[in-house]
This record gives C-alpha cells, sequence and structure tokens, in this order.
C-alpha cells in the first residue's frame, strides 16, 4: 500500500512553518520565523506573531511542496496545530490548512501542538515502536511520559511550577541574554564550570516530578547580592551551573522511568532537547543503561512543521479527522 502524502502546517507561536511527509519519510522541512524580529521585545508579541504569520503562511507551504517535488493535488490530507499557541497566531494556520483542505477535498487533522513534539522522533527513526519512555521538556511542558502506544501514553511525572524552557528564557533574562534563552545560555555555559552550588530540593522531590521555580529564585538571588556587594561573579560559571543542575535531573529521572517500566527506548521531544549538553548527557546515560535512545534532530526539537505532519500520520492512520468548524485553542491537555 503506498504511504499517505501529508502537508504539515505549524503557526501557534513565531515559527511559520510547512513541511512534507510520505508515511515517516521527510520530505521537506520549512521554517520563515519572526523570531528575530521578537527578539527585540524580549518575547512573542501576539500581533506582531499573526501579521508575520499571514505574510509567511502562502510562501513557506509553497516553499515546502516545491522543495519535496509535491504539487498539491497529490496531498492525501493536511494536518495542522489547532492549539495550545496564540489564538490569533494558531487562526492564521489553521485558515489556511482549512481552505486548503477543502479546496482539494481531503481530510484536514487537527493537531495538538505538544503531541507533535512527541511525535518528531519518529522521523527518525523508521523502526522506532512504542512501548517507550519520553522526555518532554518545551518552553510550556516539562514531564516524563510512558508511550504506550502511537496514541496513548500516561504522564508519569511532571514540573510542579516552571516548564524547563520556561526556566531557561527566566534565567537568560538575569543574565541580559537575548529571548529565547536556552540557546544563548547553552553558549555561555560552554565558556564557565559547574562550580556554583544549586539547591538540592530539586532533587528531593519524589517520583517523576520536578521543580524550577526554586533553582529560577536562587539564581536571581545570587546574581543580586553578588552585583549588590560588589563581589566578582561569572555570568558563564552561574549558566553552567544553572544548566546542569536544570538538565541532569531530566536525565536522571528518565533512565529511572525507563528502569522501571523496563522500557527500552527513550525518546524526547520539545525545544530544550536541542540542548547540546542534554543530547550528550542523554547518550551517556542511556548507554550505560543499555537504552536505545531516539531523538529527534535538533532543528526538529523546536517548533517546525515535520512534527505536525508526523502526529498527523498518526491520526490519519487512526482516521482521526477534524470538520471544518475546528476552532484554535489557546491552551489544551497533553491529551
Ligand atoms: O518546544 P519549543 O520550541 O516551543 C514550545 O512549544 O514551547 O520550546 C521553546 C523553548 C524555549 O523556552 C527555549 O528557550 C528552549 O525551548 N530552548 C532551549 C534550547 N533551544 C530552545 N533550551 C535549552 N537549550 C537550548 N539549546
Ligand atoms: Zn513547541
Amino acid at each position: 500500500m503506498k504511504e499517505p502524502l501529508i502537508l504539515g502546517i505549524e503557526s501557534s507561536c513565531d515559527e511559520t512553518a510547512a513541511a512534507v511527509i510520505r508515511g515517516r519519510m521527510l520530505l521537506s522541512d520549512e521554517i520563515i520565523s519572526s523570531a528575530a524580529v521578537q527578539a527585540k521585545y524580549g518575547g512573542v508579541v501576539p500581533e506582531i506573531a499573526s501579521r508575520a504569520h499571514t505574510d509567511a503562511i502562502g510562501e513557506v507551504t509553497a516553499r515546502a511542496l516545491h522543495a519535496a517535488h509535491v504539487q498539491k493535488e497529490e496531498l492525501d490530507a493536511v494536518a495542522v496545530t489547532y492549539g495550545a499557541g496564540l489564538l490569533g497566531a494558531l487562526l492564521v494556520g489553521l485558515s489556511f490548512a482549512k481552505g486548503l483542505a477543502y479546496s482539494l477535498n481531503i481530510p484536514l487533522i487537527g493537531v495538538n501542538h505538544i503531541r507533535g513534539h512527541l511525535a518528531a522522533c519518529y522521523l527518525e527513526d523508521e523502526d522506532l515502536k512504542p512501548p517507550f519512555v519520553t522526555l518532554l521538556a518545551s518552553g510550556g511542558h516539562t514531564a516524563i511520559l510512558y508511550t504506550k502506544t502511537e496514541t496513548e501514553f500516561e504522564i508519569l511525572g511532571g514540573t510542579l511550577d516552571d516548564a524547563a524552557g520556561e526556566a531557561f528564557d527566566k534565567v537568560a533574562r538575569v543574565l541580559s541574554l537575548p529571548y529565547p534563552g536556552g540557546p544563548h545560555i547553552e553558549a555561555l555555559a560552554r565558556e564557565g564550570r559547574n562550580v556554583i552550588p544549586m539547591p538540592k530540593m530539586l532533587k528531593g522531590l519524589g517520583g517523576y516530578d520536578f521543580s524550577y521555580s526554586g533553582l529560577k529564585t536562587h539564581i536571581i538571588n545570587y546574581a543580586h547580592t553578588m552585583s549588590q556587594k560588589g563581589a566578582p561573579w561569572s555570568k558563564a560559571d552561574l549558566a553552567c551551573s544553572f544548566q546542569h543542575a536544570a538538565l541532569d535531573i531530566l536525565v536522571e529521572k528518565a533512565v529511572e522511568a525507563a528502569r522501571e517500566k523496563g522500557a527500552g527506548t527513550v525518546t524526547a521531544g520539545g525545544g530544550v532537547i536541542a540542548n547540546g549538553y542534554l543530547r550528550d548527557s542523554l547518550a551517556a546515560a542511556c548507554a550505560k543503561a543499555g537504552l536505545k535512545l531516539v531523538l529527534p534532530a535538533k532543528k526538529r526539537c523546536t517548533d517546525n512543521a515535520a512534527m505536525i505532519a508526523a502526529e498527523g500520520l498518526i491520526q490519519y492512520r487512526a482516521g482521526n479527522f477534524s470538520p471544518l468548524t475546528l476552532n484554535a485553542a489557546a491552551s489544551i491537555p497533553l491529551r
């Protein structure tokens, strides 16, 4: 049987993205980003994001079809993020996808953005099959999941307050680094050492839960106290020490969950998984524990449309199509 040809569209935040897959094979993956404009404001301004999506959506889709050597008439379905995200931003991608699906008379598949992040790993390994343990770490969510089938998972634990990406963004602000903070902290941390003690409570939480608010407050207090005293301190050492404290716990708990669940494989998804230190630590810990590790390519950890198409494929196979009345949702639960 011929694998379905699916166009994915993503516009939940500041990236306007389109991608084409045939089955699990990625044919194209295009992004037009308004991140550089947003960086001037220290975060994403919703109105600017919506207008940038309106400018870019036609162009990015044309690029994705062209790069995949596909005519739109050949598509079997259009998968699009309908939530969670900025409402005005989501509506641009969703309305465009509806128009396309309607005019081509093919199914529309509304995709939960976070489930897209979880599905990104399927594009990396044709043979990847649940069950496995998944580490989710994005700007809005951080959790450890047990993925039972392609459409079912159990949440083993998660953050009790800030998401990991959010903690990186807030700490970046304290260190006067641009938005989004993750890549800038990672770069600065490479020049520093893990020598500043971090609060122990992060490790103290039982099960698979963790908390970032104490760590964030500790960093803010440290920077203010040292500056007030006029004492010399290294931003790079603080970035490095924070990065270790924020990420080591995720690696530890993901490996522990795989051991407890008897899962032989660990996967991951979300913007924070682009972090090189985290990727290396996961690889080392999984190798030591005899676990297979499947990570999305770095550019498919942050927002992209290939992951939306990948989740679209799962829903397509399950026969889950959306009506043309589907609306955007600012927040939707993980499941
Ligand atoms: O998954 P994502 O692109 O958007 C959401 O769906 O939330 O995640 C964005 C988050 C931001 O908080 C950003 O700072 C973080 O991912 N991030 C990183 C890195 N690249 C992006 N965090 C740590 N290290 C990175 N290299
Ligand atoms: Zn995302």
